[in-house]
């Protein structure tokens, strides 16, 4: 059985923009995101900046991006953020390594230091139902399917 990616998970920086930007804008990346388009650079922009912002952490609204990398190389994202019932977590491997165990590695690392950064066990996801990586991603490490709201499964892992 090949061994699991060595990933190391570190707070997004704005020297990250780049790399966040080519994700954003890859329309393979973004089919079941949002309306599934790619992202203007607008959009890219705002949304950095408010993920760089450092709200509260208990603040409603209130984020934190991690950047993953392995061999020192950026390979995806984990975002995350303060809801009402949680908190919520999503996450964007670049294309050039789908299928290795990225995604797995990543939410791993997340699962370990996110309920101690935000000082809260409840964990939420929110996934377009012809997701199915994703949805695999989830219920392997726990996580139940919620509700199903707005055209999206609710996930929660308490
Ligand atoms: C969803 C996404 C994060 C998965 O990343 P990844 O690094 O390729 O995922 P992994 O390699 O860790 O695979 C996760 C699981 O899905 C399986 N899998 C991977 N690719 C698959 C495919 N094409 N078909 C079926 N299963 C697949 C893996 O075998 C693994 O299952 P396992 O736990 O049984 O081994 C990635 O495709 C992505 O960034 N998509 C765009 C953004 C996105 O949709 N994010 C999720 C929003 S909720």
């Amino acid at each position: 059985m090949p061994c699991p990616p060595s990933i190391t998970l570190r707070p997004f920086q704005e020297a990250d923009t780049a790399f966040f930007a080519g994700m954003a804008s890859d329309e393979r990346v973004t089919r079941y995101i949002g309306d599934g388009r790619p992202w203007d650079e607008q959009t890219i922009q705002e949304r950095i900046r408010a993920a760089l912002q450092e709200d509260p952490l208990d603040q409603v609204g209130a984020s934190r991006w991690f950047l993953a990398t392995e061999a020192n190389a950026p390979v995806g994202i984990v975002v995350s953020s303060c809801k009402d019932a949680g908190v919520e977590v999503g996450y964007w491997v670049s294309p050039d390594h789908w299928g290795r165990g990225i995604a797995g590695a990543m939410l791993d690392a997340a699962l370990a230091s996110i309920p101690d950064t935000y000082g809260s066990r409840n964990l939420l996801a929110r996934v377009d139902p012809a997701n199915a990586v994703s949805a695999k991603l989830l219920t392997r490490r726990g996580f139940q399917l919620d509700t199903h709201v707005e055209g999206l499964d609710h996930y929660t892992l308490v």
